[in-house]
């Protein structure tokens, strides 16, 4: 369940030494996963946490905001693997290196995320 994408241009504030605000508290809460648009990542509301992920499957790059979070995991669309959102560790036995997780933090109502260096140019 996903709602549209947000870009970081829409939300009110500026860019702190890396960090950006994403959305409200009250937007996560309401859509479980929240994307952030041109950043090809993930804010998800994990039963009272807030994760920052990177939104390809590390597997095969399914759009993991596509999957759905249950049970302190979030689960791949494609092959139905699933990640644990404390550590991103992918269920056992799958070939593939665990989920990228990003700092957050919280200040009121609102969700900063601490975004990777863009990559520059070719
Ligand atoms: S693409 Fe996500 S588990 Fe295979």
């Amino acid at each position: 369940m996903c709602g549209r994408p947000i870009s970081v241009d829409d939300a009110d504030g500026h860019a702190d030494a890396g960090w950006i605000p994403v959305c409200g508290l009250g937007r996560l809460k309401a859509e479980t996963i929240v994307r952030v648009a041109g950043r090809d990542l993930l804010l998800i509301w994990n039963e009272g946490d807030v994760v920052a992920c990177e939104r390809a499957c590390p597997h095969e790059q399914a759009d993991l905001g596509l999957g759905h979070v249950a049970e302190k995991r979030l689960f791949c669309p494609r092959h139905a693997a699933s990640f644990d959102l404390s550590d991103g560790a992918i269920t056992a036995g799958w070939p593939s290196p665990p989920l990228r997780l990003y700092p957050v933090r919280i200040t009121g109502e609102q969700i900063w995320l601490e975004v990777p260096e863009r990559r520059s140019g070719r």
